[in-house]
């Protein structure tokens, strides 16, 4: 569905690039829903702008993108005003970015479908409030009515999501789509993300800093750390097992009831190195030779990469 390859996003400052994101590769598959997660300013975000061709005027963009086999290239912004809104669609997590406050919520989405599809406005309307009922936007020739600030959060980001997937794209980006919402919506939110995907055969890339949303939503994750991708797993294998010290140390950061000790991800390691690896200056395992050479994302087993020199497998981790 989607090939990312050598993906680099920078600004420039002063005559130096600094990276957002640093040759980062993958793919995710029709049907699947893969998770990017990483402590602020990882790069996420960014990622997910490229990828749908709306990064910031100031930012530069190399490396290829493939969707459904054809390749984009991200020197011709064109190319994806054909894409955007019909064959992907984006979730923000601030709904109200999404949503005109002038116009009532239904005719957003109405006219979403009317541009795109061509249909005429009534058509449109209708097709509108089914897709409220089905997102449970009740009840719907109210809710259509109203304008987005007589809306709850919750009901603002259904209303986002019905505006991202009223053409029913085959790429959906959702990014921090329920930072913003109680643990309650999250989980309905998540649960029709969830639906659009299985009943579409779709492909999700759900941006989040939040590992359990991850844990809970995703097939397979990336884990970003300073702009690069330092493992890719299963979603069961990486919480069960994580290879990457960064991603160990996010897991631990999480607070536990059967444990009292919170690991603070700013202040383990030595001092932080602007060459060799990203993660060095917070690693408890980071050695002379990190420091020296970059590591590289390499497969370590079936379906498994990660970007360590000395990674964390059995007989190594703490
Ligand atoms: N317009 C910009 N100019 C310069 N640097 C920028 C700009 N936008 C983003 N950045 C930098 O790019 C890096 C990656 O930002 P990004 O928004 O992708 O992070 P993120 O992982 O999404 O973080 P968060 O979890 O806080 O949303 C950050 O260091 C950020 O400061
Ligand atoms: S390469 Fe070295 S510093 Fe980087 S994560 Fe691995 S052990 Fe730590
Ligand atoms: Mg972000």
């Amino acid at each position: 569905m989607l090939e990312v390859k050598n993906l680099q996003v920078g600004f420039e400052e002063a005559g130096k690039i600094t990276w957002a994101v640093k040759n980062s590769s993958f793919s995710v598959s029709a049907g699947e829903i893969l998770g990017i997660v990483g402590e602020s300013g990882s790069g996420k975000s960014m990622t997910a702008m490229a990828i749908m061709g709306l990064w910031p005027a100031d930012a530069i963009v190399r490396g290829q993108l493939y969707f459904q086999g054809r390749k984009i290239d991200f020197a011709q912004h064109k190319a994806w005003q054909e894409l955007r809104g019909v064959m992907m669609g984006m979730v923000f997590q601030d709904p109200t970015s999404t949503l005109n406050p002038l116009y009532p919520v239904g005719q957003t989405v109405a006219e979403a479908l009317c541009y795109h599809k061509k249909i005429p406005l009534e058509e449109a309307k209708r097709k509108a409030l089914k897709l409220f009922t089905s997102l449970g936007i009740l009840p719907a020739a109210t809710r259509a009515q109203q304008y987005p600030h007589q809306l709850s959060g919750g009901l603002k980001q259904r209303v986002a999501l019905a505006a991202a997937i009223c053409c029913k794209p085959s790429l959906l980006i959702a990014d921090e789509p329920t930072t913003a919402l109680d643990v309650t919506v999250q989980a309905q939110i998540l649960n029709l993300l969830t639906a659009y995907v299985r009943e579409e055969n779709s492909a999700l890339l759900l941006i989040s800093h939040d590992l359990g949303v991850i844990a809970q939503t995703a097939d397979r994750v990336l884990v970003m750390c300073r702009g690069v991708i330092v493992e890719e797993a299963p979603v069961i294998k990486l919480f069960k097992h994580p290879l990457h010290p960064y991603t160990q140390l996010l897991m631990n950061s999480l607070p536990r009831l059967d444990r009292n000790v919170l690991h603070n991800i700013e202040k383990n390691g030595t001092a932080a190195s602007s060459v060799g690896c990203v993660f060095a200056g917070r690693c408890q395992y980071c050695r002379e030779f990190c420091l020296l050479e970059e590591p590289a994302l390499k497969t370590i087993t079936e379906n498994r990469k990660v970007c360590c020199h000395f990674p964390l497998t059995k007989g190594r981790s703490s």
